[in-house]
C-alpha cells in the first residue's frame, strides 16, 4: 500500500529531508585520506543526534552503524571500520537516513578522494545524472517504471550498468514503504506516481557487470567482478508542481 503524505507531512519530510542533506554536506567536508569509515561514521551519528534526531540506520535489522560507507567495489551497505582507511583514487560512497520527529530522510553520495582514474570520475558523475535524468521527468500521473527507463538509459548509454538486485523505495514514517523503485525499466509501465507520495531514488551504477554478490557479514554488497560502482539517493517527493527533492 503506497501512502500519501498531507502538506503538514510533507513539511516534516522537509524537515527531515534537510537534515540529512546537511548531514552529507558536513561529511563532505570532513572526508579526509587517511581518516577510518568509522570515524566518519561517528561524525555522523554526532551530527544527527546534536538535531535531535535519530540515525535510522542504527540497529535497523541489526544494522551496526549509522551510515553505509561503501568504497569502489562495494556497491552498498559497507559496514563502518576502525580497519578501512580512506585512500587517493578511492570512491567513496556515503549513505545516511535519519528520523526526525518521526519522519525520515535517506540519502547517498559517491565521493571521490584526490585524484581517481578518468573511470571512477565518469562513473560517479554519470550517476548522479541517472537520478536527475529520472527526476527532470518525474512528476503527478508518471508511471513509476519511466524513473528506471530513464535510469537505465543513461547509464547503459555511458558503457556502465544497472545493479538489479537491489533498489529505491517509498519512505516516510518509515524507511522502506511501497512501492519499490527499481532502476531498470520501460517506459510507460506501473502504477502511476500521485502527488503526496515520497521516494528515495537511489541509482547504484557499476563499471562492469550489473551483477552483485552478497558478502558473508550480512550486509557488504560487492560487485561480482570487483569493478567500481556508485550510489547517488535522494528523498523525492511528488507534488502538484512536480517533483521535489527534500534531500539535497
Ligand atoms: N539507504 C539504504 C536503503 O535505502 C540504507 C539501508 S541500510 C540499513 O536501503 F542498514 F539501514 F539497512
Ligand atoms: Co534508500
Amino acid at each position: 500500500m503506497i501512502k500519501i503524505k498531507t502538506e503538514a507531512e510533507l513539511d516534516c519530510m522537509r524537515k527531515s529531508g534537510r537534515l540529512t542533506g546537511d548531514l552529507l554536506k558536513f561529511l563532505e567536508s570532513q572526508i579526509k585520506i587517511g581518516m577510518s569509515t568509522k570515524e566518519l561514521d561517528r561524525l555522523a551519528y554526532d551530527y544527527i543526534t546534536s538535531f535531535g534526531a535519530t540515525p535510522s540506520f542504527l540497529g535497523y535489522a541489526g544494522y551496526p552503524a549509522s551510515t553505509c560507507i561503501s568504497i569502489d567495489d562495494t556497491v552498498v551497505h559497507g559496514i563502518p571500520s576502525d580497519d578501512i582507511i580512506i585512500k587517493e583514487g578511492q570512491i567513496v560512497s556515503v549513505d545516511v537516513g535519519v528520523i526526525l520527529d518521526g519522519w525520515q530522510g535517506d540519502a547517498a553520495r559517491s565521493f571521490l578522494i584526490g585524484k581517481c582514474s578518468e573511470e571512477k570520475v565518469k562513473l560517479v558523475n554519470v550517476t548522479k545524472e541517472c537520478f536527475f535524468k529520472a527526476v527532470e521527468n518525474l512528476s503527478d500521473g508518471t508511471p513509476l517504471g519511466d524513473i528506471g527507463y530513464y535510469v537505465q538509459t543513461h547509464a547503459e548509454s555511458n558503457g556502465f550498468s544497472v545493479v538489479r538486485a537491489l533498489t529505491g523505495h517509498g519512505i516516510g514514517r518509515e524507511m522502506h514503504e511501497d512501492p519499490s523503485v527499481p532502476n531498470y525499466g520501460r517506459k510507460g509501465t506501473g502504477i502511476r506516481l500521485k502527488s503526496g507520495m515520497v521516494v528515495a531514488i537511489e541509482p547504484m551504477i557499476n563499471a562492469g557487470t550489473f551483477k552483485v554478490e552478497f558478502m558473508r557479514d550480512g550486509w557488504t554488497v560487492k560487485t561480482q567482478d570487483r569493478r567500481p560502482s556508485a550510489h547517488y539517493e535522494n528523498t523525492v517527493a511528488i507534488t502538484d508542481k512536480g517533483a521535489e527533492i527534500l534531500t539535497l
